[in-house]
């Protein structure tokens, strides 16, 4: 069967990653997480000191940016860690301070640019499911499904909450919700590539959805979309 390429985008701690992961597995695709990507980005620029919690240093990342190399490799859980220039950095990249910083560098066009460039050339041979904020717009905007998901808020912090709970973290729930508040805020108000829903994507509110009901619902619409492709 031809293969096809699923852009799977929407607010943070929605559980895209969670969907992305089930349906690449259950197609036999390849899975790109495009945050942790920005997240990469975000740890080089910590640790050379180019950016704090109040600023960035633009032309010292600019400068810098093509020795960010990123590559995803298979790990013993059956899925894949994201490198930095040849370390695993899949751990390190789930704090809230790279998450704050993630959402702050992925608002610089250049970056933006650069990363985009990066993704395009992963699903140049198709057989890709990429989950992030633009992908259906920007990265694949001919990507053949297209799913935007959403859930509340509070939802959302709560999966968050749990998860951080279950690495052994102690978070504040609030702090993990105000969190979820601040990344939609400026996911959604950025000038560059702002998060918003591809005109062809089919939304779910999985608020009320099991993880098996929600891959259930997604490969449903993979055949839906890929019958007569064959
Ligand atoms: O999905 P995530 O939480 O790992 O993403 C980290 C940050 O990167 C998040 O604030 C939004 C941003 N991002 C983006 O702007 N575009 C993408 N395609 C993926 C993530």
């Amino acid at each position: 069967m031809k293969k096809i390429n699923i852009a799977i985008d929407g607010y943070s701690s929605c559980g895209k990653s969670t969907l992305a992961k089930g349906l690449a597995k259950a197609l036999g695709y390849t899975y790109i997480d495009s945050g942790a990507m920005y997240r990469a980005v975000a740890l080089y620029a910590l640790r050379n000191g180019w950016m704090n919690e109040t600023n960035i240093d633009e032309e010292a990342l600019k400068k810098h940016l093509h020795e960010i190399h990123i590559s995803f490799e298979p790990n013993s859980q059956g899925g894949q860690d994201i490198y930095l220039n040849g370390e695993n950095i899949e751990k390190e990249i789930r704090s809230l301070e790279v998450a704050n910083a993630a959402s702050r560098v992925s608002t610089l066009k250049f970056v933006r640019e650069e990363l985009v460039r990066r993704q395009q050339q992963m699903g140049k041979d198709k057989g890709v499911v990429m989950d992030g904020r633009d992908i259906g717009t920007v990265v694949f905007p001919d990507a053949e499904l297209k799913i935007f998901l959403t859930a509340s808020p509070e939802i959302r912090a709560q999966r968050r909450f749990d998860e951080m709970k279950s690495k052994g973290e102690n978070p504040s729930y609030d702090e993990v919700l105000s969190n979820v508040r601040e990344r939609d805020y400026r996911d959604t108000n950025r000038a560059e590539s702002p998060l918003r829903k591809a005109d062809d994507a089919i939304e779910l509110d999985n608020s009320n959805l099991s993880i098996e009901g929600q891959l259930r619902w997604a490969i449903d619409m993979f055949n839906k979309i890929t019958k007569g492709n064959e």
